[in-house]
């Protein structure tokens, strides 16, 4: 996060002695990126930040990784995978695609909190496809609701708190989340050319203190024998900072803030990014005017991405024109690297002359190819790749007469 922010009180002078009105010190701690090169924020606690009382094996969800061998184009429909709410945020999300650099999940929660609860692995961005509440951490509160990416830096220790079940779209990666360079100045203001701007970006505006001891917090790390957990228990509660200020902090950032940029002819996804991590970029497609050239065809050109995986999730609009192909609201589709895709000759005729395109999804592309998570395994239609030709090794593909072609990418 570029832009400075303070939330609750903080001495004049960072590193100076900063007292409550008992006389007793805080304990200031710096969480910050890069070792000491990059941002950072000072947090003052009340407790010892590091007294910890216990570290156990916490095991996590399957996190197994099947590679998409034989290559094909994949469907999956994450709405299948909880046929009913109530899952954990944090224990329960299931693994749907994931490489070395960034790990794609989906749940249903329910309303209960879940546990404390922190990803040392990289930054989370947590698409919210539906529901709302709020996510409490050690920076404070942030609310949350329908077509937030709820940005968590690695490290956070934090817990989600629907308020009504939510289906969450964690995006995990294995570095940090940000806007993507172009988008800011020398010193990391956003440009006027960017799709949103710091207004858009919403961070706690108030510390969250809680009284508490032998608190129990899910860390979710790395070793040498790949992603692990471990349950540590604080002597004192983790949310206990009565101020802190910096340039590090979660935020969120609502897909309707975003305001589409658009051409006289077909504009690629770089123009609809939204943010990047190592290896990855998150781009969304968004309701909106289309290509106005007299000529313009505005479904894409079939393009073969030689360099990276496709991930689109689809999460709003109006796929009547869709029926049969599978694509619908909750589906996703996985464009490898090493096969072309884009729409059937047929839809591109029907787009011919339409000024608006009312679809939403959210892209995720990455540079190293994707492996299907257990989720995505469970979730996939296995029809999906013969669509565009109406027939597979097994003759005419079940639902394929309208092949899955989304208007945008
Ligand atoms: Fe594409």
């Amino acid at each position: 996060m570029a832009h400075y922010r303070q939330v609750g009180e903080v001495p004049p002078k960072r590193h100076t002695q900063f007292r409550n009105a008992e006389g007793q010190l805080y304990y200031e701690e710096l969480m910050g990126e890069e070792g000491f090169s990059s941002d950072s924020s000072l947090l003052y606690h009340r407790g010892v930040p590091s007294a910890i009382v216990g570290s156990e094996v916490w095991d996590l969800p399957d996190q197994t990784r099947t590679p998409n061998h034989p290559l094909k184009p994949r469907h999956l429909k994450l709405h299948t995978l909880f046929p009913h709410a109530g899952a954990d945020a944090v224990t329960e999300r299931r693994l749907v695609l994931g490489n070395n650099d960034v790990r794609i999940g989906y749940v249903v929660t329910g309303t209960e909190p879940s546990p404390y609860y922190r990803n040392a692995i990289g930054d989370e961005c947590v698409y919210v496809e539906a529901g709302s509440g709020r996510v409490e951490t050690v920076f404070g509160v942030l609310s949350y609701r329908q077509g937030d990416y709820v940005v968590i830096p690695r490290s956070t220790t934090h817990r989600w708190v629907p308020g009504e079940p939510s289906r969450l779209y964690p995006i995990e990666a294995n570095s940090h989340i940000a806007p993507p360079k172009r988008y800011l100045s020398r010193y990391g203001q956003l440009l006027e050319h960017a799709p949103y701007c710091e207004r858009d970006l919403h961070g706690p505006t108030e510390t969250l203190l809680v009284e508490g001891e032998d608190v129990e917090v899910l860390v979710k790390h790395r070793t040498s024998a790949g992603i692990v957990g471990t349950r540590m228990t604080y002597a004192t509660h983790p949310f206990d900072v009565v101020g802190w200020d910096g340039c590090l902090y979660p935020y969120t950032f609502n897909i309707d803030d975003y305001m589409p940029i658009t051409g006289k002819i077909h504009q690629p996804p770089p123009v609809h990014q939204v943010f990047d991590g190592w290896n990855f970029v998150i781009c969304n497609f968004l309701p909106r005017k289309v290509d106005y050239h007299p000529l313009a065809v505005p479904v894409p050109y079939y393009h073969s991405n030689v360099d990276s995986d496709e991930v689109m999730f689809y999460v709003g609009g109006d796929y009547e024109a869709r029926k049969g192909s599978g694509i619908n609201i909750g589906s996703i589709s996985l464009h490898p690297g090493g096969h072309a895709h884009g729409p059937q000759p047929a839809a591109i005729e029907a787009s011919l002359g339409a000024e608006y395109f009312d679809e939403s999804a959210v892209m995720v592309d990455t540079f190293a190819p994707l492996d299907l998570g257990e989720a995505g395994l469970a979730a996939e239609d296995p029809a999906y790749a013969w669509t565009w030709a109406g027939r597979g090794p097994q003759g005419p593909a079940e639902g394929g007469d309208n092949p899955a072609v989304f208007s945008n990418s």
